[in-house]
C-alpha cells in the first residue's frame, strides 16, 4: 500500500479505548480505514468507537485465547483486516521481586504474547492478498532496558525481535511491518502501572504525536520511528560503545 489513504481497509486496533491507541484509531479514520477497536474499558472504548464510526470489542487480551478470538471475530465480520496496530500494553515498576508470577505472565501475554497470537491469525489473509500493514507499539524500554521494569522491557525487547523477524520473513509478500519506539507520551500508562514519570527528559508528548509518527511511518514503508527521534542516539551508542553506555546509564539512570 503506498498510497497515503487507507480508503476502505479494515483496520483493528488494541488498546484503542486510551492515549496511543484512540489517537490511532482517530488517525486511521480520517485516512478513511473502517474501524474495529479493542480495549477493556467499555465505556472509553465506546466513545472512542463512536467517534470513529467504528465496532468496539470489549476484550482483556490476558484472558486465554482472547487475542485469536478478537482477530477471528473481525475476520468474520469484515472478511479480512488490512491494517492491525499491536498497541495494547501496559507497564510495571519495581522491583523484580515485588512481582508475583500472575503479574509476570499478565505484563509479558499483554505485551509479547497478544500482538504475537493477533499477528498470526490475520497474517494468512495478508499473505493472500499481497497486502498489509502490521503495526507494533514497542518502547525505548526495549530497546535499552530500564532499572525497575526488567519484565516490561524484556516484553518490549521481544516484541522488537518479533517484529525484526517477522519483517524478514514477510520480506517481498507486499506486507510492512512497523514499530514506533516511544520514549514518554503523556497518557494514562503512568498513573496505570503505579508510578508517575519523573525525569526532566525526554519530555512527555502527546498522543496524537505518537499515533502520526506509527502512521506516518507505516505508510512509508519504514521499519520503525523512534519518538522522540534523538532516542535512536543511546541505543546506537550502546550498540557501537556498550561499556561508555553503561558507564553513562549508571550515572545518569
Ligand atoms: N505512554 C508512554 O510513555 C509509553 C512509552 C513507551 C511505550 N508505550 C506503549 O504504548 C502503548 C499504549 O499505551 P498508552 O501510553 O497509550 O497507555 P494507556 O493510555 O494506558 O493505554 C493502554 C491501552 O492498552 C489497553 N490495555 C491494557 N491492558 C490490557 C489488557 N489486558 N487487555 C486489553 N487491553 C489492554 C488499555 O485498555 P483499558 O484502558 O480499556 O484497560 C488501553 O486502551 C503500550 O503498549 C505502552 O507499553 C507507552
Amino acid at each position: 500500500m503506498a498510497s497515503s489513504r487507507l480508503d476502505g481497509a479494515v483496520a483493528l486496533v488494541t488498546g484503542a479505548s486510551s492515549g496511543i491507541g484512540a489517537a490511532a484509531a482517530r488517525r486511521l479514520a480520517a485516512l478513511g480505514a473502517r474501524l474495529f477497536v479493542a480495549g477493556r474499558d467499555a465505556e472509553r472504548l465506546g466513545a472512542v468507537a463512536r467517534a470513529v464510526n467504528g465496532t468496539a470489542l470489549t476484550c482483556d487480551l490476558t484472558e486465554p485465547g482472547a487475542a485469536t478470538e478478537l482477530a477471528a471475530l473481525v475476520l468474520e465480520t469484515a472478511g479480512r483486516v488490512d491494517v492491525l496496530v499491536n498497541n495494547a500494553g501496559q507497564g510495571w515498576a519495581g522491583a523484580l521481586t515485588a512481582m508475583d508470577d500472575a503479574d509476570i505472565t499478565r505484563l509479558i501475554t499483554v505485551n509479547l504474547t497478544a500482538p504475537v497470537s493477533l499477528t498470526r491469525a490475520v497474517l494468512p489473509g495478508m499473505l493472500a492478498r499481497g497486502r498489509g500493514h502490521l503495526g507494533f507499539v514497542g518502547s525505548i524500554a526495549g530497546r535499552l532496558g530500564v532499572r525497575e521494569e526488567a519484565v516490561y522491557s524484556a516484553a518490549k525487547a521481544g516484541l522488537t525481535v518479533f517484529a525484526d523477524s517477522l519483517r524478514q520473513e514477510t520480506a517481498g509478500t507486499g506486507i510492512v511491518v512497523t514499530e514506533l519506539v516511544p520514549a514518554v507520551v503523556d497518557t494514562a500508562f503512568f498513573a496505570t502501572r503505579g508510578r508517575p514519570y519523573q525525569r526532566s527528559s525526554p519530555q512527555p508528548v502527546p498522543p496524537d504525536r505518537a499515533a502520526d509518527a506509527l502512521l506516518g511511518a507505516m505508510l512509508r514503508g519504514r521499519h520503525e520511528a523512534y519518538l522522540p527521534r534523538w532516542m535512536y542516539l543511546p541505543v546506537a551508542l550502546r550498540a557501537t560503545l556498550p561499556r561508555t553506555y553503561r558507564r553513562l546509564a549508571a550515572r545518569f539512570g
